[in-house]
């Protein structure tokens, strides 16, 4: 097993795996009002091809594997998938992204399979908020999915909030007090301009910077925590609170020197930027791992040392992401 680096020296171990474009969601920072046409069934990776290409990867030394979508709880062998992931030993830390809408049902499989950890799409509260902005979700479900995960015993659970301004920055702090009592970690994440969003975003993003100054105005004092995982949040926890929380800034203060991640696209191309257009095709060479690996490093060795979209350096505002894609679809 030799690590894989980029030419920025950035060893890369962490692969986000896209198993389906498929969504029951269409949310409005990531897919348009009208929805998107699905991939073909033939175009996207089958199970065995999944497992051979995380096989591939661990040569690599990737030992933490996310498994995303669309929505990956929509592919009705995700419980295999998961199950023959946690089957390769190299493999320390299998994580699914999900918006919790199939969670109560399916989480006990999920944890059987060995699923290790849990990241759940949440960004308000109201219910009526939440059929707004992810047009028609009903979140009685994923509050009894997220119940259903902690019950049974999944640890470091993690809310992802995406914030829009007139929306749901009103409930900051109600996401916060949220972590009194839930041991779960909230992340409030800055809206991304990709795909469907690049019209809308100057107007409806928030800079993550208020939520302190919300957490002064109430009294509640804050204190910076090291969580374990690799993920691209800054975490704080309010004394004596169960949870914590966490910002994610990819616009106002990239993370990007750390970027350790390669990602999948569900139809089988390496995208080793989220901001960046190259793609190229692994399918082809998912039964040859010499010849995977080679391609794994051609997309690195191109990988972009950061996404060029620093709110900081405003006369270098990319507001359009350089990808087709939908957010959906990475
Ligand atoms: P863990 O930390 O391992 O739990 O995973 P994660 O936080 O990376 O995964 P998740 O799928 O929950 O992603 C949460 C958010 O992180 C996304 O909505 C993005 O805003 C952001 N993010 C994750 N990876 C990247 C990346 O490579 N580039 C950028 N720009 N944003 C990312
Ligand atoms: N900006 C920021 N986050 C986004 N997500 C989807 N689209 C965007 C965007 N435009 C988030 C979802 C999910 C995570 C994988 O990505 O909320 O939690
Ligand atoms: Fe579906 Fe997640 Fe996109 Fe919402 S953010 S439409 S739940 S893939």
């Amino acid at each position: 097993m030799e690590p894989i680096y980029d030419q920025y020296n950035r060893k890369h171990d962490y692969l986000r795996l896209s198993i389906t474009d498929r969504c029951n969601l269409r949310c409005v920072y990531c897919m348009p009002k009208e929805g998107l046409p699905f991939f073909p069934d033939n175009r996207v990776l089958s199970q065995d091809e999944i497992v051979q290409l995380v096989k591939n990867f661990t040569e690599m030394g990737i030992n933490k594997v996310r498994i995303t979508g669309g929505e990956p709880l929509l592919r009705t062998d995700v419980v295999e998938i998961i199950q023959r992931i946690r089957e390769i030993p190299e493999v320390k830390d299998i994580s699914i992204t999900t918006n919790g809408l199939f969670l109560a049902k399916k989480a006990a499989a999920l944890k059987q399979a060995g699923l290790d950890r849990l990241n759940i799409s949440l960004d308000t509260f109201k219910p009526d908020v939440y059929k707004e902005i992810t047009r028609g979700g009903n979140i009685q479900q994923v509050l009894d999915g997220i119940a259903t995960a902690a019950e049974l015993g999944f640890k470091k659970i993690k809310l992802n909030v995406v914030l829009i301004k007139g929306q749901n920055d009103d409930e900051i702090l109600d996401f916060i007090r949220y972590t009194k009592d839930h041991d779960v970690n909230v992340r409030f994440i800055e809206f991304m301009p990709i795909g469907n969003a690049e019209a809308d975003w100057k107007q409806e993003f928030v800079p993550l910077d208020n939520v302190f100054d919300l957490c002064h105005q109430a009294g509640l004092a804050y204190q910076p925590i090291e969580l374990a995982g690799n993920g691209p949040s800054d975490n704080y926890q309010i004394e004596g609170f169960k949870g914590s929380f966490g910002l994610i800034h990819p616009i106002s203060a990239r993370f990007c020197e750390n970027c350790n991640r390669l990602r999948i696209t569900a139809d089988g191309y390496i995208k080793a930027c989220l901001y960046w257009n190259e793609e190229i095709n692994v399918r082809k060479v998912i039964s040859d791992p010499v010849k995977f690996r080679q391609t794994i490093q051609r997309a690195l060795d191109n990988k972009p040392l950061n996404h060029e979209m620093a709110l900081a350096q405003p006369e270098r505002i990319i507001d359009k992401a350089p990808t087709w894609r939908h957010m959906s679809q990475i």
